[in-house]
């Protein structure tokens, strides 16, 4: 959702804030502006649509040189996405501007007052009525930091707001309640964005801020405060260096951040097995802050998350459950709170998010650490909110994701899954070291079933082109393999804008068998032969679609003779147990989606309507 630049320092503010812009895109954005400091005076561009209409708005009118500024990509919630609405947006003089991500909640009562009061309000958003509360501020004889604390008492919501004054070119202000932001150190300059990817190129000295934080940034460096203007506690807000550089957020030669990124699965795999298990295969988690008689008292998993990680979820109760015999829940983080769920202090609430800030999820373990339930969370982003609002976290560490559709960030949540659910095990001993061992020595070969897989995209990219003009496509799974067939028709709505569903194969029969129809492609994940009588289950599914007409496109691991008479086409997995099959079915289904919509001339990498962090509820 929406991007934040703010800058203070040596180069040319409009360069680092449209660059800073730029490495937000993949937030997903439908407008973007920039404003600076010059000369006692705040100057301001903005356009509809992509970053390239600001571009050009600044070829033809370039703005002055500056030190400080700020700069937005806005993903539309109040008004449609217009140059009126784009931000910064201005208060009623133009001495103060104002961009903002997240929802002012009491922004029309605030609106109403303040057009009693003789404003003239110009744009259709809750943002404008901050810049012009601010403003209002400052004229009053505030300085910006002030004012900001002022105004955030005032304010209702979510919000991350950032400011610049034209009376005062050597600060940027900001404040964050339920949104992210994040600082940037350097030397005689400082930084101000959503996320660290903005800055990378210039520092990786970060702070994450805390709740309800107001920061001032200066070329001297940064003041935090509370919004009643307190110095922040020590540990309130935490310093951090940032442990990937700018070539990780670049395409490197690929054409798709999403392409780059299902290539980077390997090392991302391994990246987060390191220093988790010890020669002899145990686990060490040493990072969790739950001690182990903590979690020998759990009776309980309520796994939470949404989209992608909602599935990942779905694949960890499978294996969390076998391992440890603890029961699991999974629940869709937006739906959670609101059902009322029977929390107590023996509930250990997992909270899944690659971003961190996923508002649905943060509301969901704010309820459950309310009801005094443990949460510990699987996350991918140093610094975000949902890992530092919980008891525990395990990192992913994936490196960047930037593509809006899930891969890395999804293959790491299974693989920090199946690491819990092996030390819960180890921990409460439902399975002996040796059986861990040889789990994680089969999740140590992963890396390299995976780039297999890769190494032999082209039969899926051939699969891609026969099947682009297809309109509906459906995928089937059992087991483990049921939400990997969700994760797959995930994959395809996003990026292909065409009608895709997954089903637990057993389902097909009560209903969604009516969709099948003459060439209708249908994705099988089977499961390997010998789990119970899944795998033939399985092939009964297989032979029932294509009774009826479908295309079957088959993934099956090597040597699973018995299904390759119902297989049109045949995708040949790593053997591998079923438990962690997910990790290489998966695979081929990411690099389907990735083709088919490059040859649909799709945007793979910013699908239309799609945010990367969906900061709002
Ligand atoms: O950052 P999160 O993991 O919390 O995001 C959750 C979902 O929004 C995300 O997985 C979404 O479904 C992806 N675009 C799927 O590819």
């Amino acid at each position: 959702m929406c991007g934040i630049v703010g800058y203070v320092g040596h180069r040319d503010a409009a360069d680092v804030v449209v660059e800073g812009l730029r490495r937000l895109e993949y937030r997903g954005y439908d407008s973007a502006g920039i404003a600076l400091v010059h000369d006692g005076h705040v100057v301001a561009r903005k356009r509809a649509g992509k970053l390239a209409n600001l571009d050009k708005a600044l070829a033809d009118d370039p703005l002055p040189p500056a030190g400080t500024g700020i700069g937005h990509t806005r993903w539309a919630t109040h008004g449609p996405p217009t140059d009126r609405n784009a931000h910064p947006h201005l208060g009623a003089g133009g001495r103060v501007a104002v961009v903002h991500n997240g929802i002012i909640e009491n922004f029309a009562r605030l609106r109403a007052d303040l057009e009693r009061d003789g404003h003239e309000l110009r744009s259709d958003t809750d943002t404008e009525v901050a810049a012009h509360l601010l403003e209002a501020a400052v004229e009053a004889g505030s300085d910006l930091t002030e004012a900001m604390q002022q105004v955030c008492r005032r304010l209702e919501g979510a919000f991350t707001l950032v400011a610049i004054d034209g009376a005062d070119p050597d600060r940027v202000v900001a404040a964050r309640r339920n949104s992210p932001l994040v600082v940037g150190v350097g030397e005689g300059e400082s930084f101000l964005a959503s996320d660290v990817a903005a800055f990378i190129e210039h520092t990786r000295d970060a702070i994450e801020l805390g709740q309800d934080q107001v920061v001032t940034i200066s070329r001297d460096g940064v003041e935090v405060t509370d919004v009643d203007g307190r110095p922040a506690e020590a540990g309130s807000y935490r310093p951090y260096h940032v442990d990937w550089d700018l070539s990780a957020a670049e395409k490197g030669g690929f054409d798709w951040f999403m392409r780059k990124e299902i290539h980077e699965q390997p090392a991302a795999i391994t990246a987060s097995m390191l220093g988790r298990h010890d020669a002899q295969g145990a686990l060490q988690l040493d990072e969790l802050r739950i001690s182990e008689e903590e979690l020998r008292e759990v009776d309980k998993i309520i796994l939470v998350g949404c989209g992608t990680a909602n599935y990942a979820s779905m694949v960890a109760k499978y294996a969390i459950e076998h391992w440890t015999r603890i029961p699991c829940e999974v629940e869709l983080a937006h739906e959670f709170r609101y059902r009322d769920p029977i929390l107590t202090r023996a509930t250990l609430v997992v909270a899944i998010s690659q971003s961190g800030e996923t508002a649905d999820t943060l509301m969901a373990i704010r309820h459950a650490r309310q009801q005094r339930a443990k949460v510990l969370a699987i996350c991918n982003t140093n610094g975000s909110t949902i890992p530092r609002e919980s008891d525990a976290v395990i990192y992913t560490h994936a490196g960047p994701e930037i593509g809006v559709a899930s891969t890395k960030g999804f293959m790491t949540q299974l693989v920090a899954c199946y690491l819990l659910g092996l030390y819960l095990a180890q921990v409460r001993g439902t399975k002996y070291g040796d059986e861990i061992a040889q789990i994680v020595g089969e999740l140590e070969q992963m890396p390299a079933y995976v780039q297999r897989l890769l190494d032999a995209s082209e039969q899926v990219h051939r699969l891609a082109e026969e099947l682009s003009t297809a309109r509906s496509v459906l995928f089937l799974g059992r087991h483990t393999g049921f939400p990997i067939a969700l994760e797959g028709a995930l994959k395809l709505k996003e990026l292909a804008y065409i009608h895709a569903e997954g089903f637990a194969a057993g389902e097909l029969k009560h209903g969604p068998i009516a969709l099948v129809e003459d060439r209708l492609p249908v994705f099988c994940v089977v499961p390997p032969p010998g789990r119970d009588q899944l795998h033939d289950k399985m092939v009964s599914g297989i032979q029932e679609v294509r009774a009826r007409g479908a295309r079957t496109i088959v993934l099956a691991e090597d040597g699973d003779e018995e299904v390759a008479p119902y297989a049109d086409d045949l995708i040949r997995l790593p053997r591998v147990p079923t438990l962690l099959q997910p990790m290489v079915a998966v695979v081929p289904l990411q690099l389907f989606a990735c083709e088919l919509a490059t040859r649909m001339g799709h945007d793979v990498d910013q699908p239309r309507n799609l945010a990367k962090s969906v900061t709002v509820e």
